[in-house]
């Protein structure tokens, strides 16, 4: 028997007991000819004192970290004075009878006990070691209540979990699909799914009425922090409903999970809020808004009407904002500190910075000269601006002004500490535009994707404004990610079809592509609607992590590989063959 108890379970209540532990040393060290040993598993650390005098025990002394034993002994109360509060078996040891080397390891690339700085290159191609931490377990442990608490919590309300295939069409949702040849039918491909958006549809078509899956999603875009080529969704599809039965179920499970699993968390407030997409881009810049804490933007369009500032004059001309932030306790920044956030603006794409600081001694700052005095009073009476802050404006186009200081907004968040990270600040970002115009390749782009259904008071836009063209989207935000999305979605042929025509397809490209979804809709679809929290995302913001890497166990790099099996990698002439693919690695860049 390897053992009879965990490392991790040993309190006074077993003092006396004879158990067999395995796990890896943590730490070992000598102490007056005693070894003192760390011995560690999934479930904790307990202490082990090997007295040399008893031969059973001495593979103690050789071993080193991270090997792997086996040990038999007696628990026992530590004696007064050496118990260790910050062990949850702290205040006993075992004292060990048969101390058995299970296996030896190699010196570790990077030590576990110690939460040291490793250089990322070296955690991810040695994962399985880095998955030892602590942190790291934690990690994945949470994930597994938060996956757990999902399916328990949509199950009880009548979800039905169902597996869709990776094998299939391509969907799309804004990214580059993964292609995959086919053996057996030479030339053509599959596609991973992108999401299993269309198949979720499909499945109410199918009367399965709420259905949800922890989904495995690929998408072959660029990567960041918040982004990983394959990633997980918690998708999930309810027909009957309408846009608020959908929030309210979704609403409903985090609010409960967040209530068993991190009761260390706070909502911000219960309802959520929620917000416009309009007003969130109007108030914060963005439609992820951190809510957690102020600074919101202000149009200062009408204080500035009679402006004689050439570079504010020349923007309200053009169609243009003037809007601003104002940064707390901020106005004694000197002149290197207005050019390093001068300079930070223009890496946003905006032209330029103007701020004004409410000194004791009076208003300074770039745009002290331009300002008026009655402009300053109603920006101040506006904006709630105190003596001691700061004001920064940026006069642009409303995307580049608010880009911007949507950005500098949060560098004011993790500068001056303004956001609680125990908060959870979730939102609700309601009504966004069905369409977005893509300059770059002179057409129409869906949104969210091109399944949502649009407004229908704003059908008649089809044919006038598009831009104008409001959809039953929406977003989950939470401290400033992106969460989730969904919409209600189109059940009507008809309307599909347009919205098709309107993106640029051609009758048989909307065949070739969506010919399966625009014909099963013609035998009976109920009216329907989802969305798909994004599991990765959420898992992070729980455990206070900065990157979604460290959430997933086998994550892939920002490069896209995967450093510990060295993937992607080439694949053999026979098996290119088989698949009938001709490399051409012409240089690309
Ligand atoms: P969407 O494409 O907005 O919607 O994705 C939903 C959520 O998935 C998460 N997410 C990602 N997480 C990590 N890495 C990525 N590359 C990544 N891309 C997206 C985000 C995002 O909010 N089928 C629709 C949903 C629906 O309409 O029901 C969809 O996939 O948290
Ligand atoms: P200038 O007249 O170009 O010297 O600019 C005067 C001040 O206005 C400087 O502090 C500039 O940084 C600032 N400024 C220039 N362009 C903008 C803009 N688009 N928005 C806000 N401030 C700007």
């Amino acid at each position: 028997m390897y053992r009879t108890h965990t490392c991790g379970e040993l309190r006074p209540l077993h003092v006396g007991q004879t158990v067999t532990l395995a796990g890896w040393v943590h730490r070992q060290r000598d102490h007056g000819g005693i070894t003192f040993l760390d011995l560690r598993d999934r479930y904790g650390i307990v202490q082990v004192v090997a007295d040399p005098s008893r031969p059973e025990v001495h593979a103690a002394q050789e071993a080193r970290a991270e090997w792997v034993l086996g040990v038999t002994g007696v628990v026992r109360r530590r004696p007064a004075g050496a118990e260790n509060p910050h062990l949850a078996t702290g205040e006993i040891e075992i004292e060990a009878t048969r101390v058995e080397v299970l296996n030896p390891a190699k010196p570790l690339p990077f030590l576990i006990n110690k939460d040291e700085e490793t250089e990322e290159a070296v955690r991810l191609k040695y994962r399985y070691l880095d998955l030892r931490r602590e942190r790291m377990q934690r990690n994945i442990i949470l994930r597994h209540k938060v996956v757990k608490f999902i399916r328990d919590y949509l199950s009880e309300r009548g979800f039905i979990e169902i597996e869709t295939p990776m094998l299939f069409k391509t969907t799309p949702e804004g990214a580059r699909d993964y292609l995959v040849p086919s053996r057996l039918q030479p030339g053509m491909f599959y596609a991973l799914p992108q999401s299993p958006q269309q198949l979720k549809q499909l499945l109410m078509v199918a009367g399965f009425d709420r259905y949800f899956q922890i989904a495995r999603c690929l998408r072959d875009e660029d990567l960041r922090g918040d982004r990983q080529p394959e990633f997980t969704q918690l998708d999930l599809e309810m027909s009957f409903v309408e846009r608020d039965d959908v929030l309210d179920m979704v609403e409903g499970l985090f609010t409960a999970m967040v209530k068993q699993l991190l009761p260390h968390k706070r909502l911000l407030a219960s309802p959520w809020p929620r917000l416009t997409y309009r007003q969130a881009v109007e108030r914060f810049g963005t439609d992820k808004p951190d809510l957690r804490f102020g600074m919101e933007l202000y149009t200062l369009n009408d204080i500035f009407a009679q402006t004689d500032f050439m570079v504010f004059q020349n923007v309200l001309k053009s169609g243009g904002v003037i809007k601003c932030i104002v940064a707390p306790g901020c106005a004694d920044y000197t002149r290197k500190e207005v050019d390093d956030l001068t300079t930070f603006c223009k890496e946003q794409g905006a032209k330029g910075l103007a701020t004004l600081a409410l000194t004791a001694e009076g208003v300074k700052g770039t745009a002290q000269k331009f300002i008026k005095p009655q402009e300053e009073q109603a920006i101040q009476s506006l904006t709630g601006a105190q003596t001691g802050d700061l004001v920064l404006f940026i006069a642009d186009s409303a995307a580049v002004a608010n880009k911007t200081l949507s950005a500098l907004r949060l560098l004011f968040r993790d500068r001056l500490k303004l956001a609680d990270p125990n908060l959870l600040a979730f939102a609700w970002v309601v009504d966004f535009p069905m369409f977005e115009y893509n300059e770059e390749e002179k057409k129409w782009d869906a949104a969210h994707h091109p399944f949502t259904m649009p407004k229908m008071e704003d059908l008649p836009k089809f044919e006038t404004d598009p831009s104008q063209i409001l959809s039953d989207a929406y977003d989950m935000v939470l401290n400033g990610y992106e969460t989730a999305s969904g919409s209600i979605r189109i059940h009507r042929p008809d309307i599909q079809q347009k919205v098709f025509q309107l993106l640029g397809l051609k009758d048989e490209e909307i065949q070739a592509k969506f010919g399966h979804m625009i014909e099963a809709f013609q035998y009976g679809a109920p009216p329907h609607g989802g969305m798909a929290p994004g599991i990765d995302r959420l898992v992070m913001i729980f455990a206070d992590e900065p990157n979604i890497r460290e959430v997933i166990a086998f994550p892939k790099n920002q490069a896209g590989r995967d450093l510990m099996a060295d993937a992607p990698s080439p694949a053999s002439e026979k098996q290119l063959n088989e698949l009938h693919i001709r490399l051409d690695l012409k240089k690309t860049d």
